[in-house]
């Protein structure tokens, strides 16, 4: 392997404990940062997800409200909480946990949460910031990709860089090209359409994949000397977790590439306390 490894968890502990320093600082001038967090239903993934945020709000200082509501919960009762939560002049953050069960509307969902504490950046009115430049919250995985290239690795400058992502999802995929293009990069996404996808990927000078398929980036798609960011998290048939580039071969090639696990993931929950903490600050000004 001659790729730099980009250490996620590292980076992700880092901003953690950056976060942990400002919000004591924060808890002198008597304000506490407080996110609520709505599961429903009993997805054994997402339990995991809410369970890994509560701790991380536990280890920074902030308090975590927990909301656990049973699948068969209406669409007009999570619709009551949210406006609840978005009275409460304590809550700081809201954030409902994906998937939703099939009967309630996520797009009602993610509409009613106030845009000020919308803290996983999927409201309407955060997202429109986004496109045009202006303040608000971003969706937590793509602004914890910027981190890992920023502190991952200090001396890449991206700004004039050939930057392809392949994927367009509206949580990963579209706010990447948009923080990307903030970033000055050049900026191709490439998608399930993109015609000779190695040939578009073998320009990037970064690549961030996606895609949610294991293994689809190949050496073949990567040039000398490439950053490779890999946003996937699937399982191969072992059951063991693997991004969606071939790690072994595109680590010969690449300057520096992030692991799965260990890049991409560790960093959402980071950015999500971010988000928290910015969101606190803005209802206290
Ligand atoms: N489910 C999977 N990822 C996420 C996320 O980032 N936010 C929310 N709310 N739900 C999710």
């Amino acid at each position: 392997m001659s790729a730099k490894l980009i250490d996620g968890k590292a980076i992700s502990a880092q901003i953690k404990d950056e976060l942990k320093e400002k919000t004591a600082a924060l808890k002198e001038k008597g304000i506490t940062v407080t996110l609520a967090v709505i599961l429903v239903g009993e997805d054994p993934a997402s339990q995991v997800y809410v369970r890994n945020k509560k701790k991380a709000c536990e280890y920074i200082g902030y308090n975590s409200l927990s909301y656990e509501l049973p699948a068969d919960t209406s669409e007009d009762k999570l619709l009551e909480l949210v406006q609840e939560l978005n009275d409460r002049s304590d809550v700081d953050g809201i954030l409902v946990q994906m998937p939703l069960p099939k009967h309630i509307d996520e797009k009602k969902v993610i509409n009613a949460i106030d845009p000020s504490k919308d803290v996983d950046g999927f409201h309407p009115v955060n997202v429109g910031a986004l496109v045009i430049g202006e303040e608000g919250f971003v969706s937590c995985t793509p602004a914890g990709v910027i981190q890992l290239l920023k502190r991952g690795v200090p001396d890449f400058d991206i700004s004039g860089k050939e930057c392809v992502i392949i994927g367009r999802s509206n949580i990963v995929g579209k706010p990447m090209s948009l923080l990307m293009l903030r970033e000055n990069a050049t900026v191709t996404v490439a998608h399930s359409r993109t015609k000779d996808l190695e040939a578009v990927c073998k320009r990037a000078d970064i690549i961030i994949a996606a895609v949610g398929k294991a293994k689809v980036i190949t050496a073949d798609h990567v040039k000398e000397g490439a950053v490779v960011i890999d946003v996937g998290i699937n399982r191969n048939v072992d059951g063991k977790l693997c991004g969606d580039v071939d790690f072994e071969a595109v680590s010969q090639i690449a300057s520096a590439i992030t692991p799965v696990p260990g890049g991409v993931g560790p960093m959402t929950i980071a950015m999500l306390m971010n988000n928290c903490y910015e969101a606190a600050l803005r209802h206290h000004r």
